[in-house]
C-alpha cells in the first residue's frame, strides 16, 4: 500500500466505525455526505428511473436525496418517451423528475434532445431536409423551452460519432447532413440561452474517438454556435480506459474552452463479451458461467479492486477540478444498473456506489476518504 492508500484506509475505518458521522470539535456528530465532501469541487450526480422520480422506495429517495446534488433522467426524456408521436409530447414523469429536482435543491440535466437510440419511430419517416429541421427545432424549442430556468444544462446532441471520430450514420446525418450539429446546439440556445450545453459520447478517451470529437466541436464554435460542454460517459471498467487517457481527454477537451461532465459513471467488474475474439455477443454467453462469474457476491480481492479504481478516478478528477462541472453516478444501486442486462441479459453485476440493499459499499467509503484526505492536505 502506498500512503495515500494506507491514509485512506485508515480513515475508512474511522468513518466505517462511526457509521457514516464525523465527529466535529464540539462533541455533536453530523452526517457524512457524498455531495457535501464534493461540494467545493463539482457536482455528484446520479441517474434516476421511473420508480425513483416516483420516490417509489422511501430508502432509496433518502439516498439520492442526502448523497447526490445533481439528477439526470435515465430514460423517460429520450425521444421515444418524451416525444412518441409527432404531433405530442409526454411531459408527465419529466415534470415529475424537474420537481424533483427543485424539491431538492438539486442540478437538473436533461438527457438527451438528439439520439439514434430510443428514437421515436416517426422521426426514421422523415425523408426531406426542411421536414427534419423542422421537426428537430420542434422537438428541441419545445422541450427546452419548457424547462426554461429549470434545467441547468442538456446533453444536446448524443453519441455522434463512430468510434473512427468519423460522423455516425443516423437518420439526422443523412437527412440533414453535417448542420444538424451546429442547428441543434443553436436550437437549444434560442429556447435558453442560459442553460448549459453538452455534446455527450462514450469511449470518449479513445484517440481517434477523441480527435474526432475535437473536429466535430470546433467546427460547431467556429460557426460561432456556443457549447459548453463534453460529457464524457465514464461506463469504464476496472483497468480501462487508464489515467492516464482519462488524464489526457480531460485536459484535450478542456482546451477546446468548454467543461467536462464525467455524465454516466459506472464501473463494470464482469467479462466483456468483446474482449474475445470472435464472441457472439447475446447468444453464445448469456447465462454461461463464464460471463456471469460473481452470481451471488462479489468477491473481497475484487470489491477492493473496484474500491481503489473509483478511488484513483476520483483522484485525477480532483487534480482537475477546475475543468470537470459534474461527475454524475448511472444508478444509485447495483440491482437496478442496466449493467446487469448490457450487453448480456440477466447477469449479476456491481458498478455502483450502493449495493442491492442500498448500503455505501468500500467504494463509496475510498471516495469520501480521499477527500477527507485531500482537504486536509
Ligand atoms: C441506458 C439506460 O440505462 C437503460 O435503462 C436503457 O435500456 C438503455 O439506455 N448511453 C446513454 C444512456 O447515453 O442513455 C444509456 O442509458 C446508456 C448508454
Amino acid at each position: 500500500m502506498n500512503t495515500l492508500r494506507q491514509i485512506a484506509f485508515i480513515t475508512t475505518i474511522l468513518i466505517t466505525t462511526f457509521s457514516c458521522k464525523e465527529v466535529n470539535t464540539s462533541g455533536a456528530s453530523k452526517a457524512i455526505n457524498l455531495k457535501d465532501v464534493y461540494k467545493e469541487n463539482f457536482y455528484i450526480g446520479v441517474a434516476v428511473n421511473e420508480n425513483q422520480i416516483l420516490e417509489n422506495d422511501s430508502l432509496e429517495a433518502t439516498r439520492i436525496e442526502n448523497e447526490f446534488n445533481s439528477i439526470t433522467a435515465e430514460n423517460i426524456m429520450k425521444s421515444m418517451f418524451i416525444h412518441p408521436v409527432k404531433d405530442s409530447f409526454d411531459f408527465k414523469l419529466t415534470d415529475k423528475f424537474v420537481a424533483l429536482g427543485e424539491k431538492n435543491n438539486m442540478f437538473i440535466h436533461g438527457h438527451t434532445l438528439i439520439w439514434h437510440s430510443q428514437l421515436s419511430p416517426w422521426f426514421t419517416e422523415i425523408k426531406d431536409s426542411t421536414e427534419m429541421a423542422n421537426a428537430m427545432e420542434h422537438h428541441i424549442k419545445t422541450i427546452v423551452g419548457r424547462y426554461k430556468g429549470k434545467i441547468n444544462s442538456w446533453d444536446v446532441v448524443n453519441e455522434a460519432l463512430n468510434e473512427d471520430g468519423t460522423l455516425r450514420k443516423t437518420v439526422f446525418l443523412d437527412v440533414l447532413g453535417e448542420d444538424y450539429l451546429p442547428l441543434a446546439f443553436k436550437w437549444a440556445f434560442e429556447a435558453d440561452a442560459n442553460t448549459k450545453l453538452y455534446y455527450n459520447d462514450y469511449n470518449m478517451t479513445n484517440e481517434e474517438k477523441r480527435k474526432g470529437a475535437i473536429r466535430m466541436i470546433k467546427r460547431i464554435q467556429e460557426k460561432g454556435i456556443k457549447v459548453d460542454g463534453i460529457g464524457m460517459q465514464g461506463h469504464w471498467g476496472l483497468e480501462k480506459p487508464s489515467i492516464e487517457d482519462i488524464e489526457k481527454s480531460i485536459l484535450d477537451y478542456a482546451s477546446l474552452g468548454v467543461k467536462v461532465a464525467i455524465t454516466e459513471l459506472d464501473i463494470n467488474v464482469l467479462p466483456s463479451p468483446w474482449d474475445l475474439v470472435g464472441a457472439d455477443v447475446n447468444q453464445n454467453f448469456e447465462g454461461s458461467k463464464k460471463m456471469n462469474p460473481y452470481p451471488k457476491n462479489l468477491p473481497d480481492s475484487i470489491q477492493t479492486k473496484f474500491a481503489n479504481r473509483y478511488q484513483d478516478i476520483f483522484k485525477l478528477f480532483l487534480k482537475h477540478q477546475d475543468k470537470i462541472s459534474r461527475v454524475t453516478f448511472w444508478g444509485v444501486n447495483d440491482g437496478q444498473s442496466w449493467l446487469n442486462d448490457w450487453p448480456i441479459k440477466g447477469r449479476t453485476n456491481y458498478p455502483l456506489l450502493f449495493d442491492r440493499e442500498l448500503k455505501p459499499k468500500a467504494a463509496y467509503d475510498s471516495i469520501i476518504a480521499l477527500k477527507l484526505k485531500y482537504k486536509s492536505n
